[in-house]
């Protein structure tokens, strides 16, 4: 069997910083993290994308408050959706009629759409593209990491992801395709005391040392984020923002510490593009 050789294209423009949320499996909280944590990088200053490339569970049109919009065209691109905060967004929501109509499509064409709104997007001068991917290690998956250069993953995973090892498989996909996993966001692993505000882990051990990567924010079950309604900045409270905000610079710490190169202290697994069985 041949070499796996991944010709990636950068699916933001030159001096975009690509960051991929993906996980083991639905529901754990990737497409929050993903609102956090793009909502973060423009409050920081940065000109940001996000990318909804979950085409079957988009759900990032809701999450930026901007589900009534529709994706315009010019010049045969796609123009992305600005929610408040300046976060450009894009999602087959946009292009949806009724944002119920469900996506009944199978795996190659799935993986074309995705392609196709990582090429075709005008996102214009951008900082940071953050890319809500699908869960697992599915088709559409390993056709963006073949694809497309990120800088680096944000994996998102529950207590249970670490006992079950379900975040191992996506972890190991990635370091397949020869991307860079740059750490963890432990999410709901705790809960915040209605009364006094204090935090209280929910498990002895939540697992995630296990993993080996970098924990870049333990974020707790919180009830603002359990809504299921927008999850703009403007209306979360103070805790949920200074989350969100750690978690941008914990971020752009393992990217600087990467850059950086070997020696600085983190050591952040970069494998060599192993062989792909699946190819
Ligand atoms: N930290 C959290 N606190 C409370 N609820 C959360 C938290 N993270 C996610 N949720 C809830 O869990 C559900 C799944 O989250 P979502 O971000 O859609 O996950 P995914 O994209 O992985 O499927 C949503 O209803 C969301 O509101
Ligand atoms: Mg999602």
């Amino acid at each position: 069997m041949e070499p796996f050789k991944p010709e990636k294209k950068s699916a933001g423009g030159k001096g975009t910083k690509v960051i991929g949320v993906a996980s083991g499996k639905g529901g754990v909280g990737k497409s929050s993290v993903a609102a956090l944590l793009a909502q973060a990088l423009a409050a920081s200053g940065g000109r940001v994308g996000l990318l909804d490339a979950d085409i079957t569970g988009p759900s990032a049109p809701r999450l930026m408050g901007v589900e009534s919009f529709r994706a315009g065209a010019e010049d045969e691109k796609l123009v992305p959706v600005v929610a408040e905060g300046g976060v450009k967004v894009m999602s087959i929501n946009f292009l949806m009629e009724e944002e119920s109509t469900p996506v009944i499509w199978r795996g190659p064409l799935l993986s074309q759409a995705v392609k196709q709104f990582m090429d075709d997007t005008a996102w214009g001068d951008l900082d940071w593209l953050v890319i809500d991917l699908p869960p697992g290690t599915g088709d559409v998956m390993l056709t963006a990491l073949q694809s497309f250069r990120f800088d680096g993953l944000v994996f998102v995973a529950t207590p249970q992801d670490f006992v079950s090892m379900i975040v191992a498989k996506t972890v190991h996909m990635a370091a397949q395709t020869g991307t860079r996993s740059l750490g963890v966001v432990v999410n709901m692993g705790s809960m915040v005391c209605p009364k006094c505000g204090e935090e209280f882990p929910l498990f002895s051990d939540d697992g995630a040392d296990r993993l080996g990567l970098p924990i870049l924010a333990r974020l707790p079950w919180l009830a603002p984020i359990a809504q299921g309604r927008n999850l703009l900045r403007s209306g979360l409270p103070e805790r949920v923002v200074k989350a969100s905000d750690d978690l941008a610079s914990a971020v752009k710490g393992v990217l600087a510490a990467v850059e950086a190169g070997p020696g600085t202290g983190l050591d952040v697994p970069v494998r060599e593009a192993g062989r792909n069985s699946d190819a």
